[in-house]
């Protein structure tokens, strides 16, 4: 596995690889979440890129850029097990030195939900993200569905701006009671961790209800917020039943395929979880077959 430090280095290796290259962003302290990214990477194309750094830009001031969890050697000794061929592990003065000027502005569907909980932080995102794909420059690149919003920013931004990679979106990775994995994990208190399940328990519950025709906003929103008023230790900061693509809240019906997500803050950390709600074609006509 190589190790890559700087933008010259990773191009060095891409333009050595023969065939498709697909590639994993992230920001280390790595889970089962990223690994499931990773191996579907290493099944999908030539060879596999990931990269490792926590991104200063895409952190607001207060925000947890200093204690985000790090462990290099743990990450690398995983990567390495799966068969990743390169990592890129630039330092913040690499991808921002000196003099560095220029952001990547997506602009409507950053405005809500996260973009206005964190001023600032689709811009650090997508700046850090297009500096990543222009570099490894993959055929393809996956991103975690857990992350709602980043998913569709930087598919916002890659269509906007007519980039090569395809974005590959993949699937939640939970743990056996349900919880996200994330990175933020971590931060629970173990009464927090046990509590945490709710999140998902909460959302299934509007799932249910959604699968059994209930089509209302409103209802399908109360019945995540009424589960997690049930405990007292996660607070809920926001519950959103939006368009699968643009991120506008929908009021009504839900007659269009539909994001429901959530942030439950637990003490500091703040836990995102989100399931898609496809409104089924109508059937009438069809035959069983
Ligand atoms: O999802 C993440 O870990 C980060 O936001 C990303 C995509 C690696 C950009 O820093």
């Amino acid at each position: 596995m190589e190790i890559l430090a700087t933008p010259t280095e990773a191009r060095a290796w891409r333009h050595a690889v023969r065939g498709d290259v697909g590639f994993v962003p992230t920001m280390g302290y790595l889970h089962q979440g990223h690994l499931a990214l990773v191996r579907r990477a290493l099944s999908e194309n030539a060879a596999t890129a990931v990269s490792i750094f926590v991104n200063p830009a895409q952190f607001g001031p207060g925000e947890d850029f200093e204690r985000y969890p790090r462990d290099e050697e743990r990450d690398l000794r995983l990567l390495r097990e799966c068969g990743v061929d390169a990592v890129y592990l630039p330092t913040p003065a690499v991808i921002y030195p000196p003099g560095y000027q220029t952001y990547v502005t997506v602009e409507q569907v950053t405005r809500m939900l996260e973009g206005a909980a964190r001023p600032g932080h689709f811009r650090g995102v997508a700046t850090v993200v297009l500096k990543l794909l222009n570099t490894i420059e993959p055929q393809r690149a996956y991103f975690g569905r857990k992350d709602a919003q980043q998913l569709r920013v930087i598919r916002r931004m890659a269509r906007d701006l007519d980039l090569a990679c395809e974005i590959v979106p993949c699937d939640i990775v939970r743990e056996p009671d349900g919880l996200a994995m994330s990175s933020r994990n971590v931060y629970l208190t173990p009464p927090e961790r046990e509590a945490a399940p709710v999140i998902h328990r909460a959302l299934r519950a509007a799932m249910d209800q959604f699968s059994a025709g209930e089509r209302d906003a409103s209802t399908l929103k109360r019945a995540v917020e009424t589960i997690i008023a049930g405990q007292h230790l996660g607070e809920t900061e926001y519950i959103s039943l939006a368009d699968d693509d643009t991120l506008e809240e929908l009021d009504g019906l839900v007659q269009r395929e539909a994001v429901l997500s959530i942030v439950v803050r637990f003490g500091a950390t703040r836990l995102l979880d989100n399931i898609e709600l496809t409104p089924e074609p109508a059937r009438f006509g069809q035959v069983a077959d």
